[in-house]
């Protein structure tokens, strides 16, 4: 069994086609895909058909352990519309079906995607893949976007990878919700997922490349006055973000995109989200082991 690995560019972005879901794949087509992602960052599996969501899970399963429930308690989310917990609704419809309406929270929430981001960067125990899987795509619009963070670290001038070599941010989930106009958290939202610290830079196991962590969950620089370590933080984002690192998915009905949060960014882009049906489910997998401290709510 060999891959059928299709490079977008030489170090950024392959597809791959006619992967069989139905089956549970060998050790070595694991490893291929491992690599692969080492190499790419970032995975397309053309859905034909694409994964049903109980494939989708036992895939993610692969490749390490899997996130299960919200990862942060808001009222809004309390029915589910996707029966199980390992995936992330990250589309615009509601338990029944219908699409939300514009001042619903979900939809203020999600809004927050489409600002760049490493999924769980406000996590202690980070988040490694992402998994994507595109049931229902608009029209027009509604493509996610994903900036090769390797590619950017390389492209740093020495000075500045000296730098962000000796600096730290500090990660929010209620930074980004408030960056994307989501209402002030509750005294029980932000005691539930306090910020945590994560190097600026890091290097990526797998693949040995160093690969910059920042964009839209980090508000500030560990131990430098607030609004200067901000506008580090956006300028490296903006570098990191540039045309020449960026690849754009345009979904078709069924694709599996896998990414590394470890090396890359990513983000949703806009489409008329009170008119058309977005249906997109993810799972997430992590650095170690979960426990009760990054564990999700039902
Ligand atoms: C995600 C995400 C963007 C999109 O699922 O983590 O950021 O385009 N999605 O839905
Ligand atoms: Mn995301």
């Amino acid at each position: 069994m060999t891959l059928d690995l299709r490079p977008i560019t030489p170090g950024f972005a392959a597809e791959i086609v006619g992967h069989d879901f139905s089956t549970p794949p060998e050790r070595a087509l694991v490893t291929a895909i491992r690599s692969a992602i080492d190499q790419y960052g970032v995975l397309i599996f053309r859905g034909d058909p694409g994964p049903t969501d109980e494939q989708h899970i036992a895939f993610s399963k692969l490749f390490g352990p899997i996130e299960q429930g919200n990862i942060i308690k808001v009222s809004g989310f309390d029915r589910r519309r996707v029966r199980y917990l390992e995936l992330v609704d990250v589309g615009n419809l509601d338990p029944d079906g219908n699409i939300f309406p514009a001042d619903h929270r979900r939809m203020l929430f999600r809004k927050g995607d489409r600002l760049w981001h490493a999924d769980m960067s406000f996590m202690d125990n980070r988040a490694t893949y992402s998994m994507l899987v595109g049931h229902e795509a608009p029209p027009i619009g509604g493509d996610t976007e994903f900036a090769d963070a390797r590619a950017a670290y390389d492209a740093l001038p020495v000075e500045m990878q000296r730098l962000v070599d000796s600096l730290e941010a500090e990660h929010s989930i209620w930074h980004s919700r408030q960056l994307a106009g989501f209402p002030e958290p509750t005294e029980e939202e932000l005691a539930s997922r306090p910020p945590v610290r994560h190097k600026l830079a890091h290097t990526r196991e797998g693949s040995g490349r160093r690969s910059l962590y920042v964009a839209s969950h980090a508000s500030h620089i560990v131990d430098w006055p607030v609004e200067l370590g901000r506008g580090l933080i956006a300028e490296l984002t903006k570098f990191a973000t540039q045309p020449r690192f960026v690849y754009r998915h345009r979904w078709r009905q069924g694709d599996l995109v896998m990414w590394d949060n470890l090396a890359t960014l990513h983000r949703g882009t806009e489409f008329e989200d009170t008119k058309y049906r977005r249906d997109m489910r993810r799972t997430t997998c992590r650095e170690r082991a979960i426990d009760s401290r990054d564990a999700g709510y039902a």
